[in-house]
């Protein structure tokens, strides 16, 4: 019997905290494929308020969900054809997107179009339960974290850099309401898992935070020789 595994490295995490950074780096680094989970929410977010669904019609949300017509290219989003990349990166997007997640229909029906990124050779995924629901057979399973502010400031700085207009203390208050609400959903809530390394990377450079992710991984993959091939 074959006993390779598609490698696959978890990590979720709060918002902002710089896990798709550093998911995407380690991704590039092994040459794996890349999932960033919580696009897919922004998604069916952004469909949501340009249907202008109600955000309480459940069978409707899922819907959306199920039938999302996105194509992941090079380092572009498209829904339905237009290119979305940084309209779902909008706070807005993001806030509904968290309201959106709490619905289970809406998680169930996400979840094989997660689980198909899973390919040869390998997979980095990010959100808030890759280790705990999508790929709870992870090799490596990160909760990757940095306080509060911190998040706030990283996320004003990339919002700056894109000439979207932002002010720090909404962000910190946006931040805090959508830690509360990820965490303390009865579905899939943001938590660390007993088998997750936590990584804090509120004192942490990118480039340190990726050669932690980089050196578990390599650790474990020294184990499991069949992993790698
Ligand atoms: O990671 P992000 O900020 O782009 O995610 C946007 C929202 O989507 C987040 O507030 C909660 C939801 N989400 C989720 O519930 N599960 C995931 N695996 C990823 C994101």
């Amino acid at each position: 019997m074959d006993t390779y595994k598609i490698p696959v490295i978890a990590i979720d995490g709060p918002s902002a905290s710089g896990k798709g950074t550093i998911a995407q780096l380690v991704a590039k680094k092994l040459g794996f494929h890349y999932l960033d989970s919580g696009a897919l929410y922004r998604l069916v977010a952004l469909k949501t308020m340009q249907s202008h669904t109600n955000i309480h019609n459940t069978d409707q949300l899922a819907e959306i969900a199920r039938n999302l017509n996105v194509v992941f290219k090079n380092e572009d989003i498209y829904l339905d054809g237009t290119i979305v990349t940084d309209a779902i990166r909008a706070e807005q997007c993001g806030l509904l997107a968290s309201q959106i997640a709490a619905h289970p229909q809406v998680r169930e029906a996400l979840t094989d179009r997660q689980r198909a990124f899973c390919q040869p050779p390998g997979l980095v995924t990010d959100g808030r339960d890759m280790g705990s629901v999508i790929f709870p057979d992870a090799i490596l399973k990160i909760f990757l974290t940095a306080s509060a502010e911190v998040r706030a400031q990283r996320r004003y700085k990339q919002l700056k850099e894109k000439g979207i207009n932002a002010n720090i203390s909404d962000l910190l208050q946006d931040i805090k309401k959508r830690d509360e609400r990820d965490s303390n959903r009865s579905i899939a809530p943001l938590q660390q898992g007993a088998d997750a390394q936590l990584l804090d990377t509120t004192s942490l450079t990118i480039s340190q935070a990726q050669d932690a992710v980089l050196s578990w991984y390599n650790i474990i993959s020294a184990k499991n020789p069949r992993l790698d091939k």
